[in-house]
């Protein structure tokens, strides 16, 4: 049995933060965020929003379009470092319940940015091992819950979404999902991370400031070992299943900088027309930015049946991964 990469669906809150009301909140310039970036906006989440209520909606387009009837999910996996709740209950089976699923297998990985590709591995191990036909994968985040906006190295940079997919199994070698790396270096834990909040300290939780529940980002040293780690990834998950950069029609990196996913794509030669860029209206959206940009090129119309993806992403953790997969939607 295959795991096939059934359907894609996303959710962007309707609001909306330009870099100029950035720059009325620190100091920074529409100028200086774009140039070193590349977003120009952010979605930020209605207070009352929540993550898993974005989550639904990617979870509904996705099903939807998958082929395949909600009762015949039998697991949700969500990748988000912004849950609901602080420990439980998962993110993961709140959207099930909203979702009328609620007798499922359901719960939430933290992988940071990289969490779309490593619940999209796990999926892919459950349904190859036959534990589990149709699997339903979530990335959902509201950042702006844990992004201090008074520290213009990070707040610049992050915003809110979600996007869910339907992994189903085949018999149909062609539909499968080709391969998915995953891996992590704990010792660069201290360059993106919530410093606060968890058992390794005490904190107070009327101040999340003080307590350091926010994110923090020692950004420059993270962008080096992103683009150093990213590009050595993807070349080596072409180079193990031989498959030339040319053959690969949609590269769909995480969207954390422009820069970044310029210099991977430079190092693979990708041609301009196969890059999938969503950085500049959404910002970077954790765990949910890949599936938020396959979704914005299912929606226009690019993305085909059969057609090859590359993913790669990275984040806090370190973490990174990549995957290579065919679009393939039930016919
Ligand atoms: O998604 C998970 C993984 N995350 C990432 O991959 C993000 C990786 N990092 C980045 O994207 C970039 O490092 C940033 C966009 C965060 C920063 O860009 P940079 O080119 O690495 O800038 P920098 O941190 O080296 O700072 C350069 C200058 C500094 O000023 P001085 O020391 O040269 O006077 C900063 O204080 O830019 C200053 N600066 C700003 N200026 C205006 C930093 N943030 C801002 C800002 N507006 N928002």
């Amino acid at each position: 049995m295959y795991a096939a990469f059934r359907s894609i669906g996303a959710y962007a809150p309707e609001k909306i933060l330009t870099n100029s009301d950035l720059s009325e909140m620190v100091e920074t310039t529409d100028e200086w965020i774009t140039k070193r970036t590349g977003i120009k906006e952010r979605r930020i989440a209605a207070s009352d929003e929540t993550t898993s209520d974005m989550g639904v909606k990617a979870c509904e387009k996705a099903i939807a379009r998958s082929g395949i009837a909600a009762n015949e999910i039998d697991m949700i996996i969500c990748a988000t470092i912004s849950p609901d709740y602080f420990c439980m209950p998962s993110t993961a089976t709140v959207i099930a319940t909203k979702l009328g699923l609620p007798a499922i297998t359901a719960f939430d990985i933290s992988a940071a940015c990289t969490g779309f590709v490593y619940i999209l591995s796990i999926a892919k191990a459950f349904i190859e091992s036959g534990m589990k036909k149709n699997v339903l994968i979530v990335g959902a985040e509201k950042l702006s819950a844990i992004t201090d906006y008074s520290d213009r190295g990070t707040c610049i940079l992050f915003g809110d979404g979600a996007g869910a997919a339907l992994i189903g199994a085949t018999s149909n070698k062609a539909e499968a999902i080709i391969d998915v790396h995953t891996g992590s270096d704990g010792t660069y834990a201290d360059l993106l991370m919530t410093p606060n909040g968890g058992s390794g300290s005490a904190h107070d939780a009327l101040d999340r400031e003080a307590a350091g529940c926010y994110m923090k980002m020692k950004g420059n040293e993270t962008f080096k070992v992103a683009v150093r780690t990213l590009t050595s990834d993807v070349v080596a998950i072409l180079k193990e299943n031989n498959i030339d950069a040319t053959a690969i029609k949609h590269f769909i990196p995480h969207q954390a900088n422009y820069r970044i996913i310029k210099a991977v794509g430079d190092a693979l030669k990708m041609r301009d027309e196969q890059v999938v860029l969503t950085v500049a209206k959404y910002g970077n959206t954790s765990g949910a930015s890949i599936p938020m940009a396959m979704n914005d090129i299912y929606e226009s119309g690019q993305l085909q049946a059969g057609e090859l993806m590359l993913l790669d992403a990275f984040g806090g953790g370190l973490t990174w991964g990549s995957a290579l997969l065919p679009f393939a939607p039930k016919l």
